[in-house]
């Protein structure tokens, strides 16, 4: 083997322990996802049972008892193959959909392979992602989907950790045509994926014409990958960048406008409680992702009790959540009222979504912005373009 090839493969796998320790060190990102600014609106007399409540969702036309997935994190480390195991052992109690690590280092170096295939191996019969970076070519990601049996492949879009990364990527060009490529001839849905900086509308209708079966809005407020790169290098983010991107809420307005009616959008970043998923959900994301705070229980000794802990409370939220608004399922939380406000609301407005949230009926008095667009056409409510 090439001495240069054998040292880029000792540092993705050292990079993979570092991400694994510097997120298990540092607090989310400062800029929160914004789930704040969005109200349910309580039902005093919700009309149904508890046993009635339905979790379950589709994403990407499979059915899931779970509307929570488990994103992208690890693999290629010892550590990695105890964190998969346990996590993966966590989504097949709850029926999660569970997305591995990039999968990059284990098409490079097969000693590594089972830091992956633990996942599938633990869960057979259960929604598997697999997970590349962007700009992967169609026979690497044909591996990847096949070393997990994997029903989906999620492209990882991460320019900004690439510039905040002293190895990382400076050469994008080419990237979008490849996953048009990927995604029209690997066999399985392609979901393209922000990785914490938040994908606009604009971004999304560009992975949905490339493609993408669904986006993963990847926002921020939650793992701040900007933080956790500086932190490999020793440093401290430097403030100015820390409220780099779009806060999870946003983004999935954003992309929910842009191109909700095509294709499927996941919301993730800074999903921390049942009232983010739900919230998440009632502005239109079929399922909302989880990352961070799932690493750090999993990396704990007794992590998969702690596994246990946080999604048999998860998921108690999530009926109290539907109950409480007198909804039984998803599609009729959609059909309650949501508030939105504050500086989301402004967000929204200022990027031309004043119509879309008009039209679904998110403000209880119509801002000023509203007006307006209630005296125009309905057909304005686009994302922005
Ligand atoms: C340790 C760690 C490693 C990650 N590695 C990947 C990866 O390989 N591919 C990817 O698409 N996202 C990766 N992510 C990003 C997550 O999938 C997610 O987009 C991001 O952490 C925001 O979600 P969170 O706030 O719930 O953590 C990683 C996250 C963590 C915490």
């Amino acid at each position: 083997m090439a001495e240069g090839y054998r040292f880029v493969r000792h540092l993705r796998q050292r990079r993979k322990a570092e991400h694994i320790d510097a997120v298990r060190a540092l607090p989310d990102g400062r800029f929160g996802p914004w789930f704040e600014y969005v109200h349910l609106i309580p039902a005093s007399a919700p009309e149904y049972d508890w046993a009635d409540v339905d979790l379950s969702t589709t994403f990407c036309g499979r059915h899931l008892a779970s509307p929570v997935l488990i994103n992208a994190m690890t693999g290629g480390t010892s550590a990695a193959l105890a964190i998969n195991r346990r996590l993966a052992r966590a989504a097949r109690r709850y029926g999660l959909a569970m997305a591995v690590g990039s999968s990059t280092a284990a098409l490079e170096d097969p000693d590594v392979t089972p830091t992956y295939t633990v996942v599938r191996d633990e869960y057979p019969d259960g929604v598997v992602l697999a997970n590349v970076g962007m700009g992967t070519r169609l026979e690497a990601a044909r591996q990847a989907v096949a070393l997990l049996r994997a029903d989906m492949l999620q492209v990882h879009w991460n320019a900004a950790q690439e510039l905040f990364m002293v190895e990382g990527d400076r050469r994008f060009r080419g990237a979008l045509a490849a996953f048009a490529t990927v995604a029209r001839h690997v066999g399985v849905p392609v979901i393209a994926k922000e990785v914490g900086q938040g994908l606009s509308g604009e971004a999304a209708r560009q992975f949905a014409q490339a493609g993408a079966a669904a986006v993963d809005v990847g926002g921020a407020g939650g793992t701040n990958f900007l933080a956790v790169e500086s932190w490999r290098q020793g440093e401290v983010l430097d403030p100015a960048w820390a409220h780099w991107g779009i806060p999870t809420a946003a983004a999935v307005v954003e992309a929910v406008a842009a191109v909700g009616a095509q294709v499927d959008v996941v919301a993730s970043g800074g999903i921390r409680h049942a009232l983010d998923v739900a919230k998440a959900l009632a502005l239109g994301a079929k399922v909302a992702g989880i990352a961070g705070p799932l690493l750090r229980l999993a990396a704990e000794p007794d992590g998969e009790a702690r596994l246990d802990a946080y999604l048999a409370g998860l998921h108690r939220d999530l009926r109290r959540v539907l109950l409480l608004t007198g909804a039984r399922t998803w599609t009729e939380l959609r059909e309650r009222p949501v508030l939105v406000l504050g500086p989301l609301r402004e967000w929204l407005e200022a990027r031309g979504l004043g119509p879309v949230i008009a039209l679904r009926g998110w403000f209880a008095e119509p801002g000023p912005a509203d007006r307006r667009s209630r005296a125009g056409p309905r057909t304005a409510a686009r994302g922005p373009d």
